[in-house]
C-alpha cells in the first residue's frame, strides 16, 4: 500500500471577481502518494495552478482540508506554514519568482540554513546544481540580466537546494527549448528515483511521460487518472502511446 503524503478532503477554492463567484476547485478528494511522480494535466483554466497552490500551502483554501503527513495545513499559522515550506517543500512557479535584487547564487542560497558547518556543503551543492543546469557562468548575474530559460533553470536549482520531500513544479519546461527541457525532466526523474516526491503541472506530453501517475482535471474536478510504472527511457515510445491515448480520450 502506498502512503499518502498529501491528501485533500472536500477541497474547494473559489475566487470572487466582478461580484461573481468562480468555483475553481470543487469538492476535491485527492491523494498524492509518497515517492510518486504525479503529473497534473488539463486545459487552460481548469484549476491546475490553483490546486498546486492549495496542495503546497502557498494559498488559502475556501473550504475543506489539505493534510500534509496527516496534519491539516489549512489550520496552521503563517509562521508554521513558512517553516513547513522551507523544510519540506520546494517550488518552481509558473511565473518564476526569483528575487530581483539577489544574484543567481544568492537566489539559490536564499531558502537554506546558513550555519558555517552547513554552508560549505550547500556551496558544493549549488555548484553541482548550477553545473547540471548549465548556469555556472551565470552565478553572479541578476535575474533581469538573464533569459527566460536561464531564470527558469535557476528557479529549479532554488527549489531543489533543500532536498525537499515534495517538489512542486508548475510548467517547469514551459520556457525551455527541447534539450533544456529534457535536462530539467532528467533531474526531476533522478530526484524522484532517489525518493523525493514530485508534483508537476504540465501541458507537454514529453514532460507528462515522466510521471507514474497522471491526473486529468476538468473544471476543477478530477476527470480521470492514469497509473504507470516508473519512467524508463527504454520503454518511452510505448509509454508515449499509452499516455497520448489517455489524453486524447480526455479531450486534451
Ligand atoms: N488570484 C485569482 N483571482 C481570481 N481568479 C483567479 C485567480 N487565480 C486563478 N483564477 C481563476 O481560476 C481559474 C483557474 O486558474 P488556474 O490558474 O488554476 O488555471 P490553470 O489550469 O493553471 O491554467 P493554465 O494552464 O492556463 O496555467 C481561472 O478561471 C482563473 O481565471
Ligand atoms: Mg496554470
Amino acid at each position: 500500500m502506498k502512503n499518502a503524503i498529501i491528501e485533500t478532503e472536500l477541497l474547494c477554492k473559489s475566487f470572487i471577481s466582478d461580484g461573481e463567484i468562480n468555483n475553481v476547485i470543487k469538492n476535491m478528494d485527492l491523494k498524492i502518494y509518497d515517492g510518486d511522480f504525479t503529473v497534473i494535466m488539463g486545459s487552460s483554466g481548469s484549476g491546475k495552478s490553483t490546486l498546486l497552490y492549495a496542495l503546497s500551502g502557498m494559498d488559502s483554501v475556501t473550504t475543506g482540508k489539505v493534510l500534509f503527513e496527516g496534519e491539516d495545513i489549512t489550520r496552521l499559522k503563517e509562521k508554521q506554514i513558512a517553516k513547513l515550506r522551507k523544510e519540506k517543500l520546494g517550488f518552481v512557479f509558473q511565473g518564476i519568482n526569483l528575487i530581483p535584487n539577489l544574484n543567481i547564487y544568492e537566489n539559490i542560497l536564499s531558502p537554506t540554513y546558513k550555519t558555517k558547518a552547513e554552508r560549505k556543503k550547500i556551496d558544493e551543492k549549488i555548484d553541482m546544481l548550477l553545473e547540471k543546469m548549465d548556469l555556472t557562468s551565470q552565478r553572479k548575474k541578476f535575474p533581469n540580466q538573464m533569459s527566460g530559460g536561464q531564470k527558469q533553470r535557476a528557479a529549479i536549482c532554488r527549489a531543489l537546494i533543500n532536498e525537499p520531500k515534495v517538489v512542486f513544479a508548475d510548467e517547469p519546461t514551459g520556457a525551455l527549448n527541447s534539450s533544456q527541457g529534457q535536462n530539467v525532466l532528467d533531474i526531476f526523474t533522478t530526484i524522484n528515483k532517489e525518493g523525493q516526491s514530485v508534483v508537476m503541472v504540465t501541458h507537454d506530453l514529453k514532460a507528462a511521460l515522466r510521471g507514474n501517475r497522471i491526473i486529468y482535471l476538468k473544471d476543477g474536478r478530477i476527470d480521470g487518472e492514469l497509473e504507470l510504472e516508473a519512467f524508463d527511457e527504454e520503454t518511452a515510445t510505448e509509454r508515449e502511446e499509452v499516455v497520448y491515448k489517455f489524453l486524447k480520450e480526455k479531450g486534451w
